[in-house]
């Protein structure tokens, strides 16, 4: 009897305690779904226990957990080592997560998938915390306060190919050594996303990413360099914005199978040079946006336009720049691409601003193009611009300036010639000069003398 009530008590006690996230009894306010893998057929089921103010993490996550999101809770500590031979990805970013314990992802033999974003992160204890996860592909460490790394920290992660730094305090460390991701860190070279995002980084050495030989996406974001550093020439996507360069020319962009070129938020940025993006045959998309000062913007930035080249880019943004002009043949390029966008720049609205009025169907919001120079038409839509706007540019209905000037000039020269004719008729040279004449044959006589009498 007392056997069967233990059994129970055991029963309703394991129950509980073995209960997974997902069951309904679970204490965590976790939305579960289950559904089966497209591709391996297999059961998946992901708890999505976002903003559900945890404080420490559950141990059991049940038998064929594969996404455990618990991003946005208050975690603190990563404590109670976590065990699960389904989990995938785990999700543990926007936690108050500050400290993690040795051991803690050695019961995850399968997880490919770690985002630790977003926390308070200053250092790891030992360089031993990812050392049974030789499955991890994707590792996301941005936005915490790490200064530095314990040495060959990543070499465990043999299969990694998306590694996250950014927004960490980690540019003294990583700057000065040349070699310092791979021969210090241990980041494998297969690896195929890097992101180096703001991190104070002001120079990198030549061979800084020769390691790299299957790099294809490197974010370099919010820095402090001022040139272009070398890259792998595998790269396909490149970040560069928010650094301080000054000008863009060919001399550091000579990467072939560079598809997407990001140049945006650069106070510093003031001329793009001639041939600038003339070796990046395989350019797709090119932003170049938010850079106050960027004034120049060569008619030969790729190539002379005119030629009947095609590699060149089919999305192109240059928003909110300081451009006042740009050149006429870029309408060669405009009619073969997808988009283009050129609002909130101060255009100069003279007679080589009005071909971009051909582009309406093609440009991005071309109702935003606005003129700012000169003063009579700022603020005018350049769409709207009319041909009594710009006289100059119409010699044909207008005549050209010189001639309008001329034009004054004789109707002026008219207008006195035939006034002074008027005048001249109206009152002759002779009865002008003989009007007070008194003589023999004067008309007038002289006023009789009066005697007084
Ligand atoms: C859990 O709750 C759902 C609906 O709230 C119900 O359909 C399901 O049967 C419950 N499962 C168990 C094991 O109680
Ligand atoms: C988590 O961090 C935030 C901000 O630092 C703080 O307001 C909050 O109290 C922390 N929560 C816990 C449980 O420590
Ligand atoms: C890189 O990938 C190749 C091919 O997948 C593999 O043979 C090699 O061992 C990998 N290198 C490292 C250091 O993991
Ligand atoms: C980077 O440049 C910014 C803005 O000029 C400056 O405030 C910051 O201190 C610089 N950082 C480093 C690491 O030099
Ligand atoms: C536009 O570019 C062409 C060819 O590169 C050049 O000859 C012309 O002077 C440029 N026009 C203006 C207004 O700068």
């Amino acid at each position: 009897m007392s056997f069967v009530v233990f059994g129970v008590l055991f029963s309703i006690f394991c129950g509980n305690v073995l209960s997974d996230i997902c069951s309904n009894n679970s204490k965590f306010d976790c939305v579960c779904k289950s559904f089966t893998d497209q591709i391996t057929h297999l059961p998946l089921t992901i708890a999505d226990c976002g903003d559900a103010g945890i404080e420490t993490l559950p141990t059991d996550l049940g038998e064929d957990l594969s996404i455990l999101d618990v991003s946005s809770n208050e975690i603190g500590s990563l404590d109670a080592k976590l065990a699960s031979k389904s989990l995938v990805k785990l999700i543990l970013s926007y936690n108050n997560v500050s400290k993690v314990a040795v051991g803690f992802f050695d019961n995850l033999p399968n997880l490919k998938y770690l985002d630790l974003s977003n926390n308070f992160l200053t250092s790891f204890d030992n360089a031993e915390v990812f050392k049974k996860l030789p499955n991890l592909r994707y590792l996301d460490l941005s936005y915490n306060n790490f200064k530095s790394l314990p040495e060959f920290i990543f070499s465990p992660l043999k299969e990694l190919r998306r590694l996250h730094l950014s927004y960490n305090d980690l540019g003294e460390y990583l700057m000065p050594n040349k070699a310092v991701l791979g021969d210090v860190l241990g980041v494998t070279p297969n690896l195929t996303h890097l992101d180096l995002s703001g991190l104070g980084l002001k120079e990198l050495h030549t061979t800084y990413f020769d390691h790299f030989v299957e790099l294809k996406t490197l974010s370099l974001e919010d820095n402090n360099l001022t040139t272009i550093p070398t890259i792998p020439y595998t790269i396909e996507f490149l970040d560069l914005s928010g650094n301080r360069l000054t000008v863009i020319s060919a001399k550091y962009l000579n990467y072939h199978s560079l598809k997407v070129l990001k140049l945006n938020r650069m106070n510093t940025l003031t001329s793009i040079h001639h041939y600038a993006f003339y070796n990046l045959v395989s350019l797709e998309k090119l932003y170049i946006t938010d850079c106050a000062n960027l004034k120049e913007f060569s008619d030969l930035a790729f190539d002379d336009a005119s030629k009947d080249i095609h590699h060149h880019p089919k999305f192109l943004s240059l928003a909110r720049n300081g451009l006042e002009s740009l050149n006429e043949t870029y309408k060669y390029f405009f009619k073969r691409m997808e988009h283009i966008d050129l609002i909130h720049n101060p255009w100069n609205c003279d007679c080589n601003i009005l071909w971009l009025k051909d582009f309406a169907q093609e440009l991005n919001r071309p109702h935003e193009l606005r003129c700012s120079y000169p003063d009579q038409l700022k603020h005018k839509k350049i769409l709207d611009l009319e041909p009594s706007d710009l006289k100059d540019c119409f010699p044909a209905i207008y005549g050209k300036k010189s001639h309008r000037a001329l034009i004054v000039v004789l109707a002026v020269a008219c207008v006195t010639l035939c006034g002074l004719i008027f005048y001249l008729l109206r009152y002759p040279v002779n009865g002008f000069a003989g009007r007070h004449r008194i003589g023999p044959n004067s008309p007038y006589v002289s006023a009789p003398t009066t005697e007084p009498i």
